[in-house]
């Protein structure tokens, strides 16, 4: 089982940016979880992580056909990009989005979500544990475990 873990601007911060909110864990802390997850799991999970649009959109139409979920957190594009919201769309491979803050406890304009349109759960506020579970929600989903 193929997942594609996807992270948009400034995920490559964590650790530096406002740790009030996104925690001390630094990305290769994020990275390093990703592995163990991979390695306890025994998936293939691959990580892209940008801070441009275009270079997300274009990472999740080279997964069609390639990966059997992904896992996104497109940031703050998350609450701006239809272009991401159609190409998950377009590709129609399971999505899960993951937010490492609690958005809905914050500004108003992060309560929209484009991309989560397109997914068929979304974890919030649960630090970097989010994407563990994000990876195991998939891998029960693609595996048949539920519905
Ligand atoms: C975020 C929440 C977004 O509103 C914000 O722009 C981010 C990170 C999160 O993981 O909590 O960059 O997606």
């Amino acid at each position: 089982m193929k997942i594609l873990v996807i992270n948009g601007p400034n995920i490559n911060m964590l650790g530096i940016r406002e740790p009030g909110i996104y925690g001390k864990s630094s990305f290769s802390d994020l990275l390093k979880l990703l592995e163990e997850t991979a390695q306890a799991e025994n998936l293939e999970i691959e990580q892209f992580q940008s801070n441009h649009e275009g270079a997300i959109v274009d990472e999740i139409q080279r997964a069609y056909g390639v990966f059997d979920g992904i896992v996104i957190n497109p940031a703050a594009y998350t609450h701006t990009s239809v272009a991401i919201l159609d190409a998950l769309k377009a590709v129609s491979i399971p999505a899960v989005e993951v937010h490492i803050s609690d958005v809905d406890s914050r500004e108003s304009f992060r309560q929209i979500s484009y991309a989560g349109l397109a997914c068929c759960k979304t974890i919030k506020g649960h630090g970097l544990e989010g994407y563990r579970e994000a990876i195991l929600y998939l891998k029960a989903l693609l595996g048949g475990k539920i519905a």
